[in-house]
């Protein structure tokens, strides 16, 4: 059985009064929710504070990107995985599309960052869906596929995905309320597992997917129910509390 991951994807959201009233928030309402894994990703900047808050609590925490680049060096605004470990991160979002459209990471990019984020013992929970226009097109799994098969192109590649989480997020659904249906989710949550079989069996059975574009407390248990999505990374929903908490109690099975 694959265990269940909700992450909160905070993107560039929050201020330090704000930081704390979430987490307080979070912290209220965990006590119920059992059997699921939940993280939250906050900027950068506040990750301290979030380490101080949620040590010794069940909620994990992790940043939004890292660096291609292990360790330290003279890379101008960069964040390396050392300094995630040192903050306590346990996870990463690699390969956003978000940082795929707006900052230009390709699929070689993104494949790198997992690897670093691997070797460091992080979990990076890689991002991959398509454009609005490459589905109208009947490109949905030409361009997964794509991005799948960086991430698997060699031995170091497919070890580095078994400490790694998908999240498949169709890009037209992503802070749009326009989710995916259940069904349209699935199917591509399933090629996503078949194309990864193709490189190991195992590792496609065991691999969690997660679905992430506009889910809410109002579709979580729908989407959660279906056979290969294994949780949810949440954008606009993992600031409120509330939201939050009652999409992870939907992840319970
Ligand atoms: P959303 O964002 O839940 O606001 O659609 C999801 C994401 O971008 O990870």
């Amino acid at each position: 059985m694959r265990r269940p991951l909700v992450a909160g994807n905070w993107k560039m959201h929050g201020s330090r009064a704000s930081v704390a009233a979430l987490i307080e928030g979070l912290k209220g309402g965990m006590a119920d929710v059992r059997g699921v894994d939940v993280a939250v990703c906050p900027p950068f900047v506040y990750l301290g504070q979030v380490a101080g808050l949620l040590q010794g609590t069940g909620i994990a925490w992790g940043a939004q990107n890292l660096c291609q680049v292990a360790g330290s060096g003279a890379y101008t605004g960069e964040i390396s995985d050392a300094m995630l470990l040192d903050l306590g991160c346990r996870y990463v979002i690699v390969g956003h599309s978000e940082r795929r459209n707006i900052y230009g990471e390709d699929d070689a990019l993104v494949a790198e960052k997992c690897r670093v984020a691997v070797r460091a013992g992080l979990t990076p929970i890689v991002c991959v869906g398509e454009l609005l226009e490459e589905r109208e097109a009947g490109q949905t799994e030409a361009v997964v596929a794509r991005q799948l098969d960086a991430l698997l192109q060699d031995g170091e590649g497919v070890a580095a995905l078994r400490q790694a989480v998908i999240a498949y997020e169709p890009v037209w659904a992503i802070g749009t309320g326009k989710t995916a249906t259940p069904a349209q989710a699935e199917e591509v949550h399933a090629f996503i597992r078949s194309r990864i079989a193709t490189h190991d069996k195992a590792l496609a059975g065991e691999i969690r997917i997660l679905y992430g574009g506009s889910v809410k407390p109002g579709n979580a248990a729908e989407l959660f129910g279906m056979a290969d999505i294994d949780g949810g990374l949440i954008g606009g929903a993992s600031l409120h509390a509330d939201d939050f908490l009652a999409i992870c109690r939907a992840a319970m099975s």
